[in-house]
This record gives C-alpha cells, sequence and structure tokens, in this order.
C-alpha cells in the first residue's frame, strides 16, 4: 500500500505461511489507475478514460473453517479480526473497512442469490499502489478483496483467474456489477461519496488499452492505445489530498444543483451529462456563479473526453494531448480542484518540448498528474521535473513512467 518494489508472489506467501502456519490458497492482484481524461465526470453520469498501472495492491489468502475473517496489512504492520455473523463498520483500522464492507455486499447482494455463504478467511495485505496519491489504493483494495473472499468460497468471476482449477466454481457475475458493489462499499463503509471511475478500471483494465467508459449506461469498450513512442508519465506532487473529500462532497452537491436548476428550462435532463454544449450556452445565465462554472466545466469535460478517444482511434495524438492540457485548464480555473503544486507540476511539463500533454488526475487537491511523453524526451522531463518542482516548493516530486496492465487477477495455488 506504499510505493516500493512489487512483492514476489514467494515472499508474499511466505509472509502468510509465517503468520498462519501453512501456505495461502490463492493470491488476488488488483490494480491501481491513472485517468488519462474525464475528471469528475463520473457522478454526473458522463464519459471517463482510464488505463489500469503497474502497481498493484496483494491480497494472499484462503478460507478458514471458522466465520471470522484475520487480516495482516504487511506495510502498516497492523493487524484486524472480524467475525461475518455481525459485520459492523467500526473504523478500526479504517482499512479494513473496505473489506468489511466489500464482505458484507457480497453476502448480501451476490452470494445470497446462489445459495452460498461466505467463509472466513485468513489474508495477508500488502502493495505498492501510493496511498491518497489519486491512483485509486482504496478501488484496488476493494477489488482485490471482492476477488479474495470469493477465492475463499471457491468461487470464481469469468477472466479474472490466471490459472484454471476443476475444484474452483465460475460464478456469473458482470463485471460492472461487481464495481458497482465494490463502488457501494466505498460510499456506505468508507464515507466517501466517490463514482464508479476506480472500481471498474481496477477490474476491466487490459494491457495497452484505455477504457472508454459510460458511467450512465456502463457500457465500456476497451480502445487501444497504440502508443509505441510515447510513454505515459506519472509525477506524484507527494501533497496528500487533505481536502479531497469533503471538497469532493461540495463538488457533487453543486453539479446536482445545477441540474436542478436547468431543469425548468430542460425538464428531460437528470444529469449534466444531458446536457450539450449548445443548451447550457443558452441557460447557464440562470446559474449562480459557482454553480454555473462548476456544470460548464463537467459539460465541456464531457465533450472533450468523446473528442479525446476519437483522436486517438485516428491517431491524432496533438489533439489528444491539447484535450489533456484543456481538461487541466477546467479543473484548475472553473472547477477549483486543483492545488498550487498541481499547477506547477502541469506548467513544467507542458514547457518542455515532447511533452504531448499534461494534466492533474483523480479527484484533485494534491496527488498525481499524468503525461504523455515521446520517449526520446523523457530523460529530459525526468530532469527538468525533479529540479524544477523541488526547487519552486521545496518538495521532492515522484515520477513513475508507467505501464498500462491488465486488471484484477486471482492466481490459484497449485497445492490447493
Ligand atoms: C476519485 C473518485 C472517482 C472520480 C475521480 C474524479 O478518484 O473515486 O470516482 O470521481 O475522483 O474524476
Amino acid at each position: 500500500m506504499k510505493q516500493g518494489k512489487p512483492i514476489s508472489s514467494n515472499r508474499l506467501a511466505q509472509e502468510f505461511n509465517k503468520r498462519f502456519g501453512h501456505p495461502p490458497e490463492f493470491s488476488v492482484s488488483a490494480p491501481g489507475r491513472v485517468n488519462l481524461i474525464g475528471e469528475h465526470t463520473d457522478y454526473n453520469e458522463g464519459f471517463v478514460f482510464p488505463v489500469a498501472i503497474d502497481k498493484y495492491l496483494h491480497i494472499a489468502g484462503s478460507k478458514r473453517s471458522d466465520r471470522e475473517v484475520h487480516l495482516h496489512a504487511l506495510d502498516m504492520n497492523e493487524a484486524c479480526v472480524f467475525s461475518l455473523e455481525a459485520i459492523e463498520d467500526t473504523k478500526t483500522p479504517l482499512w479494513g473497512n473496505y473489506l468489511r464492507g466489500v464482505a458484507y455486499l457480497l453476502q448480501e447482494q451476490v452470494l445470497r442469490k446462489i445459495d452460498h455463504t461466505l467463509n472466513g478467511m485468513s489474508a495477508v495485505i500488502t502493495g505498492n499502489v501510493p496511498i491518497s496519491a489519486g491512483l485509486s489504493s482504496s478501488a484496488a483494495l476493494e477489488v482485490a478483496s471482492a476477488l479474495a473472499f470469493l477465492g475463499a468460497c471457491g468461487l470464481e468471476i469469468a477472466n479474472t483467474a490466471i490459472n484454471s482449477n476443476s475444484e474452483i466454481e465460475l460464478i456469473e457475475l458482470p463485471p460492472m456489477e461487481l464495481a458497482a458493489l465494490c463502488q457501494r462499499a466505498e460510499n456506505e463503509f468508507a464515507g466517501v461519496n466517490c463514482g464508479i471511475m476506480d472500481q471498474s478500471i481496477s477490474l476491466l483494465g487490459k494491457a495497452d488499452h484505455a477504457l472508454f467508459l459510460d458511467c450512465r449506461s456502463l457500457e465500456y469498450k476497451q480502445v487501444p492505445l497504440n502508443l509505441s513512442d510515447i510513454l505515459i508519465v506519472i509525477c506524484n506532487t507527494n501533497v496528500k489530498r487533505e481536502l479531497a473529500s469533503s471538497e469532493y462532497n461540495k463538488r457533487r452537491a453543486e453539479c446536482e444543483k445545477g441540474v436542478e436548476i436547468l431543469q425548468r428550462w430542460l425538464p428531460s435532463i437528470t444529469s449534466l451529462r444531458d446536457v450539450t454544449l449548445e443548451n447550457f450556452k443558452k441557460y447557464e445565465a440562470e446559474l449562480p456563479q459557482i454553480t454555473q462554472k462548476r456544470c460548464r466545466y463537467v459539460v465541456e469535460e464531457n465533450a472533450r473526453v468523446q473528442n479525446a478517444v476519437s483522436a486517438l482511434v485516428a491517431k491524432d495524438i496533438d489533439t489528444f494531448g491539447a484535450l489533456m492540457n484543456a481538461s487541466h485548464e477546467g479543473l484548475r480555473d472553473a472547477y477549483e480542484v486543483s492545488c498550487d503544486e498541481l499547477n506547477v507540476l502541469t506548467e513544467i511539463a507542458q514547457s518542455i518540448d515532447g511533452v504531448i500533454g499534461a494534466r492533474m488526475t483523480g479527484a484533485g487537491f494534491g496527488g498525481c498528474t499524468v503525461n504523455l511523453v515521446y520517449s526520446n524526451a523523457v530523460e529530459e522531463f525526468q530532469n527538468r521535473v525533479m529540479k524544477e518542482y523541488t526547487q519552486l516548493t521545496s518538495i521532492e516530486p515522484h515520477i513513475y513512467i508507467c505501464d498500462v496492465g491488465d486488471g484484477a487477477r486471482i492466481n490459484w495455488s497449485s497445492h490447493s
């Protein structure tokens, strides 16, 4: 869960063995994500375009014969034990609540319908998705724990296993249904009113593809990136996202207020997704100033995502980059979820030759930027960002060149 080298599956199994006295039956890995474009659009039923990154949350686990869940978070050196008989929202430790929420909802929404009951589980948890950096470490934890709890029942969802095992039962559970369950766990058990983007990409990521997701219909396309000589580079401001959850909920409320007012003139709309740029211009003067700015950003960002996907498919990467830059401007000036450090990082990046586009990514107020950079400019990019960002902010950034990987997978141990 903190930045570092990915743990090998052998070491993870050893750590499990050390604590529980036998090898694990399975290990699960779920990736973090970086969103290329389409920020704060998911909860407005709009479009997003994220990729799964090669940073993961890992869980090694086994079923137990009782109905208890015994967890060890290796990176935090913390343990958590709870009973499946009465899952309570205790918030101690906080990370344990994500697993409690997922277990509770899996039992209620999935297993009950197929006459299964959750088994107890022993598990160790580790990972290298940076926490509070806008790269969705919590969605990775939710998704990994969902696959792990199912694994402890001997269940697996189509396309999530690395190896097959004849004793495992395959269940019909559409990935977007599981993503929605994990989102609900975060909304109700962690108290964060997030949208559905992060959980979806952690499940549905595909190597060298981005996920074009319609957050209303939940239809999606995995779009080939074809980046060849272009790299996706993530820069971490190393500023924790302090304000993120209170301001996040405020933005949601402002968007809802905008919809309510616009409905007087556009009675058929149910979210900002339904408002075209043309209609928005007609009625924007009716909105209070702040609401107007927030709504304009969302309406424009939805259009940008669709244009960006078309540009990528047409191999027009410069247009894609220009749309990323415009997205940042909107997030900074109209949606006001950026911060000085994110703006400094973005400005440095945009001034470097060979940078196609740069923007903040995720909820904002700290966390990371995402940059598309020609590979022959990456060295200069790293040197300049390191030097100039540190000079201007007195904070050392982290820079990751990211590989776009697959979504969450379960790996059954050969002895199980
Ligand atoms: C967070 C939320 C997502 C999404 C982004 C902003 O990552 O979890 O649902 O709203 O912020 O795009």
